[in-house]
């Protein structure tokens, strides 16, 4: 797991050095939304570009060492709304939702005890018993839910009818003495008043009141193209980027004559009117994403779908992701869409949770997305492909090397399907906000460091992968004088066209460093008398505080080598 953080902590310390502030804060925040601050956006920027460079410009070889072909596309968040029935959206793109009928908020279903485990009255009332011993005090009870329970979940039964609620618990542990109550079958009890009128009940993680049944909820955000607010006018902001991708494949296949297989990719923001937003940035309502569509031949997916489930595993681990806190999860058969023949979750271990949470979904799509659109926007069969070299190399044995001349000899289905196919489609997809997120949390480090005049101190350090980090390298003039800000000047101007470096001559030199390592600066360069006589510098290091002196001319090439390596 990252190590153990304290999030409200560590959202403060997002917030203090400019990673990441709540959206309109100063009208009191909009449950959801986050905004980037200068630190953050250069963070999220570097993530982006890395994924940019390494999957669409400068991919590896694929399996059989040949090189991938792949391209990019912007596509508009407001599409035809037919885009979103074609592709499943609107008819089901839904969370189980319970709402509450005492305060009226609702809750993931499928998320309910994940949540209940996070909330305060849950929280309050567990350090009223010792659940690891499975001791149930009822007095203890009593006494929360007529004291702390009043204000943290008014409508708990446990707090509206302790007497009662308390004696459905005692019958139940004095029936089976040897099967004390889990700690969701009590929590159960506690929200149950009239156990026989309504069976054990579940209870609202922000009132307590029981909630009700688990229904269907859109996650899309509507909003309307045109003057006109009707139904005509109703359109969609997308859930995700992928289906621009999809609406675009044969303008991509035109406009570049590209052959299979090839990929498409494509970096944007997406919205989801998510039930419950939580876990920081992890769910939010507004996000980006980082997907690609990959087109193949169907003979060829499997090979196809191992190769980028684990080449974007591999990716992570590269920028710094510790590979013992990277779990790629296969989806069981029950888990998987009817169209696909394989998915993985590539799963990390937040600090918010000891359960591995997504990242990125790696999914074998088949042909459903390309033959749905097919169906709804009346293309026919334009988006099927015709694989020249295929048939061109398969010519031995042939009678006629005309396609249409050799349909009239009745192959069969699978002899076809060989040469003329709809592509089947490797999906991996990305969230930006959430790989921004494990990286801060994996970077996010306190240790003890002896400053000068050999006193210990904590300071905090953000141990980003150097090609991650905000800013690459500090420069400071060790003094204000001796012409020692001039030159560190000079230094600053000449990197700035290649880098994001930051000029500091404020401040004692060992508050400037502590700065840098709160903003995750792999270098911190100084000029000092030594500089001015022969031109070199110290060089310090973030992770080992070693210093080395390098000649003032090296020093592009030394950031440029961290970028590379990672040290
Ligand atoms: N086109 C496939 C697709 O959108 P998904 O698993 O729903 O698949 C892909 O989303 C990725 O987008 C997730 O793995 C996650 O990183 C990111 N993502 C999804 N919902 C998100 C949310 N509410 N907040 C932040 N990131 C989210």
């Amino acid at each position: 797991m990252a190590a153990k953080i304290d999030m409200a902590k560590f959202a403060k310390f997002c917030k203090d050095m400019g990673f990441i502030y709540q959206s309109s804060e100063i009208y009191g925040g909009i449950n959801g939304f986050w905004d980037y601050g200068p630190l953050g956006v250069e963070l999220k920027k570097n993530i982006k570009d890395a994924w940019w460079q390494d999957m669409v410009r400068n991919p590896p070889p694929g399996p059989d060492g040949q090189e991938i072909r792949m391209v990019g596309l912007d596509c508009s968040i407001i599409m035809n709304p037919k885009v979103w029935v074609a592709s499943g959206h609107v008819g089901a793109f839904a969370d189980p939702t319970r709402k509450c009928p005492g305060c009226g908020k609702f809750t993931r279903a499928d998320q309910l005890w994940a949540i209940l485990a996070e909330c305060e009255w849950m929280n309050s009332l567990m350090q009223m018993f010792t659940p690891v011993e499975g001791k149930i005090d009822t007095s203890q009870l009593m006494k929360w839910a007529k004291g702390k329970g009043q204000k943290l979940a008014p409508n708990l039964a446990l707090v509206k009818n302790p007497e009662v609620t308390l004696s459905w618990l005692a019958t139940r542990v004095n029936g089976q003495p040897d099967a004390l109550p889990t700690l969701q079958e009590l929590t159960q009890y506690i929200a149950t008043e009239q156990l026989h009128a309504t069976g054990l009940q579940d209870p609202c993680p922000a009132c307590g009141a029981p909630l009700g049944e688990a229904k269907p909820v859109s996650l899309m955000f509507e909003s309307h193209a045109g003057l006109e607010h009707n139904e005509e006018s109703k359109v969609y902001l997308r859930p995700e980027t992928a289906q621009g991708i999809f609406a675009n494949y044969r303008n991509v296949l035109d406009s570049t004559r590209l052959k299979l297989p090839f990929g498409i990719a494509q970096v944007g923001k997406s919205f989801r009117n998510e039930v419950t937003p939580r876990n920081f940035t992890f769910r939010s309502r507004e996000f980006e994403q980082m997907e690609i569509e990959f087109f193949c031949h169907p003979d060829e997916s499997m090979k196809w779908y191992e190769y980028w489930r684990d080449l974007r595993k591999n990716w992570y681990s590269t920028l710094g992701l510790k590979s013992t806190n990277l779990v790629p999860r296969e989806q069981g058969a029950e888990e998987l869409a009817f169209y696909s023949k394989g998915t993985t979750d590539i799963e990390y271990i937040f600090p918010f949770s000891t359960d591995p949470q997504e990242l990125e979904g790696v999914a074998h799509r088949g042909a459903y997305d390309l033959t749905q659109h097919a169906k709804h926007s009346g293309v026919g069969d334009k988006f099927m492909y015709f694989d020249e070299d295929r048939w061109n190399n398969d010519a031995a044995g042939r009678t006629t090397n005309s396609f249409k001349e050799w349909m009239k000899t009745n192959p069969s289905e699978a002899e076809i399907g060989k040469y003329q196919f709809t592509p089947h489609v490797i999906e991996p997809s990305a969230g930006a906000d959430r790989f921004t997120l494990a990286v801060l949390c994996e970077a996010f480090t306190e240790d003890t460091v002896t400053d000068a005049k050999g006193n210990k101190e904590t300071r905090t350090v953000m141990r980003f992968h150097p090609r991650l980090a905000p800013i690459k390298a500090a420069i400071f003039p060790l003094v204000n004088k001796d012409g020692m800000p001039e030159k560190a000047m000079a230094l600053y101007r000449s990197l700035k066209p290649h880098f994001n470096v930051f000029f500091d001559d404020k401040g004692a030199v060992g508050r400037r460093y502590r700065r840098q390592d709160e903003a995750g600066t792999p270098f911190c360069i100084t000029i000092d008398g030594d500089t001015i006589k022969d031109d070199t510098v110290t060089i310090r290091d973030r992770d080992t505080l070693q210093q080395r002196r390098v000649k003032i001319s090296d020093v592009r090439a030394e950031i440029e080598k961290a970028l590379t390596t990672g040290v």
